[in-house]
């Protein structure tokens, strides 16, 4: 199989305080993205529930998923207990489908800063994010604690959105790692409004998420 390098490599950022629109965004990009698969690293089962799919819990039904586009992963069966351990294997995984896979594919997950911290990341999901291009397997990480994050991910980032964040340090760190963002107008936006910036070009858009 050739490399999928016509394929582009995004690596997409939302942050934002709780209950400021993180999820919904989520949702609306991969119900209206145009992947051949989306991998969903769902620990809580809030995206079985919400996307009212059935969530895989052993490796037969993860294969079985990956026709209809949608793998929900939900590791409390086979990890339970141990969620950094399930996203590494899970994450190791859909790079490997990923290969053999035509088309854009996205891994998701929500609230990384659980599984990583500035010192560490899961090995593969730094793989997915340095080198997702290969295998056409681009990212979409949620976080409310972005100062938590892993210097991987805000270097790898290709778009940022924030919704409403506040906090000196997590200010701090939108500020530092990205200098174009208009990082003073992120405290005041209210739920479910949010900007967003594609860092290749610096572009800044503005939108608000509807019901
Ligand atoms: N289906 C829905 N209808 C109306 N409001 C909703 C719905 N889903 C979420 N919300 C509201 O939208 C806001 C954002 O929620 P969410 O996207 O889950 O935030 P986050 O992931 O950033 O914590 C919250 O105020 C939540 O109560
Ligand atoms: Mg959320």
């Amino acid at each position: 199989m050739s490399l999928q390098y016509k394929n582009k490599n995004l690596v997409l950022l939302v942050v934002g305080c709780s209950g400021s629109g993180k999820s919904t965004y989520a949702i609306r990009f991969l119900l209206n993205c145009k992947a051949s698969c989306r991998f969903i690293f769902d620990p809580r089962g809030e995206y079985a529930d919400k996307l009212k799919r059935r969530a895989c819990r052993v490796p037969a039904e993860l294969h079985a998923a990956v026709g209809t586009g949608w793998v929900i992963y939900d590791p409390s069966y086979l990890f339970p207990g141990d969620p950094n351990t399930a996203l590494e294997k899970f994450c190791e995984w859909a790079w490997t489908v990923s290969a053999k896979l035509p088309g854009q594919k996205i891994m998701f997950v929500d609230e990384v800063w659980k599984h990583c911290s500035p010192n560490f990341i899961p090995k593969s999901l730094a793989m997915i994010l340095m080198d997702g291009r290969k295998n056409g397997i681009g990212s979409l990480l949620t976080t409310h604690r972005p100062n938590k994050l892993n210097d991987a991910i805000a270097g790898e980032a290709t778009e940022l959105v924030s919704f409403s964040l506040n906090g000196g340090l997590k200010l701090e760190w939108l500020a530092k790692n990205f200098d174009d963002f208009p990082v003073d107008q992120v405290k005041d936006l209210p739920p479910l409004h949010f900007i967003a910036q594609n860092l290749d070009s610096t572009a800044i858009s503005r939108g608000e998420l509807k019901f």
